[in-house]
């Protein structure tokens, strides 16, 4: 086995110097705009929330021996096989002609907030802390049909081999870029084939650590990604996540003709709104500390705001460094992975040795803050004097805290090393662990605290 991983390993660093004559780093700096292909917003909505673009799933039978019909307020106007799953499922029927069931985009881009389900805000609740391969492998005990057990361990040998790679070590951020790069590896470039046996060598198992962005930046973003780096044509690079299970290109492009409606419904999504009172005097105050402070990299709003589309260096902005320093999907061999496969023929990865100042549009509902989720508050963000360095947070999606624009938390003594019970370590934020630091953009430290307490009023208006 080891003799075999390090052949593969020499193949791979092989390849990749022959294949390496375009830059597959971005410039820090402005993100120049790339052209788009329109879409239809409305039927962009029902492709989301109904169609199979993951390719394989749970055969249907199985599905409802173990889960009962959603609750009302996770259901969504959807008729026929749909109609009394939770929002972030999707029924579809398999080329193989089985009726699965598989998570949808909405598993990672839908939240609730106050009791309202709100499509387009980044899941920041869900628990990857543990192997969930165990209950993949244990669901084919409840099938007996052939057809259905065929895809069953389709959607079984998928599951096995991202599990490892997908585990955090703390409840609420997503492993999201770890998932795409081992999908990568699994999958021949020029024909999508998977194979069970890695093409490439592995990310290291320690997942880095993202907090899911909101959707509703796309209408300003000109690249896809905290490190900008996703290039090109936005609809493709979003329609990975059908590398799950679709396995061959003609069946990737037939997905990839509705995906320019599915970011045309992204982009139609307005954030929410404040619910609560505004003292617009001093938010006013707000607006021109914010010019003078925050706007050269994060833009101005309101009619005739302007979003500079900004890369910030890493020495600049100083936050943790290991995404930005090409981790997970971003390491070159997925990179080189992505642009020599059908990916990308309309799109490319190219990511920056930096983060882009994101919009901050409906910020306050976007808590935890930076890549990795790791301030709590937007007030802690701008004083990062405040910024809990071991702390647990509220997982109730009600229990939103006015006064610091954030989740509730609690500062520790100690991180997870110190903490021997299993279950209370996984809701520990350890700020020392690899990926999760929580330093860098001491932006706000300058200010004074007028100044802070006027600019978070002003953030509630955006
Ligand atoms: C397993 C969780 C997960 C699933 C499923 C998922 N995403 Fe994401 N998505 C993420 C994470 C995490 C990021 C941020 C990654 C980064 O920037 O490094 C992201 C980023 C994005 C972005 C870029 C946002 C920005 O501000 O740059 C878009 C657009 C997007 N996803 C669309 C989709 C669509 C459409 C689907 C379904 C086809 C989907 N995602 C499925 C987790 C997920
Ligand atoms: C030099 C450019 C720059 C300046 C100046 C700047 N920021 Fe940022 N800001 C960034 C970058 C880059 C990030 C992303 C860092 C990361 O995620 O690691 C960021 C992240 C943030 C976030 C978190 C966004 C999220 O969704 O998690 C907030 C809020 C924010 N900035 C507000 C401000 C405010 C308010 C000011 C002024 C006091 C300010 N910034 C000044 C570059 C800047």
């Amino acid at each position: 086995m080891g003799t075999m991983r390090t052949h593969v390993l020499i193949a791979a660093v092989a390849l990749g110097a022959c294949t390496d004559a375009a830059p597959i780093e971005s410039p820090v700096g402005p993100i120049p705009p790339a052209a788009q292909r329109p879409g239809d917003a409305d039927a962009g909505w029902r492709a989301l929330i109904e169609n199979g673009y993951v390719g394989c799933g749970v055969p249907r039978s199985a599905y409802d021996q173990v889960f009962a019909p959603a609750p009302a307020w996770a259901r969504l106007d959807r008729g026929g096989a749909n109609a009394a799953l939770p929002y972030n499922f999707n029924a579809f029927r398999t080329s193989s002609g089985v009726d699965v069931v598989s998570p949808n985009c909405l598993q990672c881009h839908a939240e609730t907030l106050r009791g309202q389900l709100v499509i387009g805000l980044g899941t920041h609740t869900d628990d990857y802390t543990d192997d969930v391969s165990g209950l993949a492998v244990l669901a084919g005990g409840l099938i007996t049909d052939a057809a259905e057990r065929t895809e069953w361990e389709k959607w079984r040998d998928r599951v096995v081999a991202v599990a490892p790679y997908t585990i955090t070590k703390t409840v609420g951020v997503n492993p999201a870029d770890n998932l795409a790069a081992v999908l990568f590896a699994h999958r021949d470039a020029d024909t999508l084939a998977w194979s069970n046996q890695p093409m490439l060598p592995l990310p290291p198992a320690i997942v880095v650590p993202v907090d899911v962005p909101p959707w509703w930046h796309m209408k300003k973003k000109h690249a896809m990604f905290y490190v900008g780096a996703g290039r090109g044509d936005h609809a493709r690079i979003m329609m990975t996540a059908s590398t799950l299970c679709v396995d061959t290109v003609a069946e990737a492009r037939a997905i990839d003709s509705y995906f320019p409606d599915i970011r045309a419904f992204l982009l139609g999504l307005e954030p929410p709104r404040w619910p609560f009172a505004v003292d617009a005097e001093l938010a006013a105050t707000g607006h021109d500390v914010f010019a003078g402070t925050c706007a050269r990299c994060h833009g101005s709003y309101g009619d005739g705001g302007v979003y500079p589309n900004l890369i910030v260096a890493l020495d600049e902005v100083g936050t943790d460094p290991v995404l930005a320093a090409g981790a997970a999907q971003f390491a070159g061999e997925y990179v080189r992975w992505f642009n020599r496969s059908f990916f990308g023929e309309l799109s490319s990865l190219a990511p920056a040795r930096g983060y882009v100042a994101p919009p901050l549009d409906g910020i306050w509902a976007t808590a935890p803050y930076l890549h990795n989720g790791s301030v709590p508050t937007l007030a802690a963000l701008l004083d990062s004097s405040t910024r809990p360095t071991y702390f647990t947070r509220s997982f109730d999606t009600n229990d939103y805290d006015e006064a610091t624009l954030g989740w509730r938390f609690t500062s520790l003594a100690a991180g997870q090393d110190a903490e021997p019970d299993a279950e209370r370590r996984v809701r520990i934020y350890d700020t020392s662990q690899f990926g999760y630091g929580n330093g860098g953009h001491t932006f706000g430290d300058a200010l004074t605290a007028a100044q802070r307490r006027a600019v978070l009023e002003y953030l509630k208006t955006l």
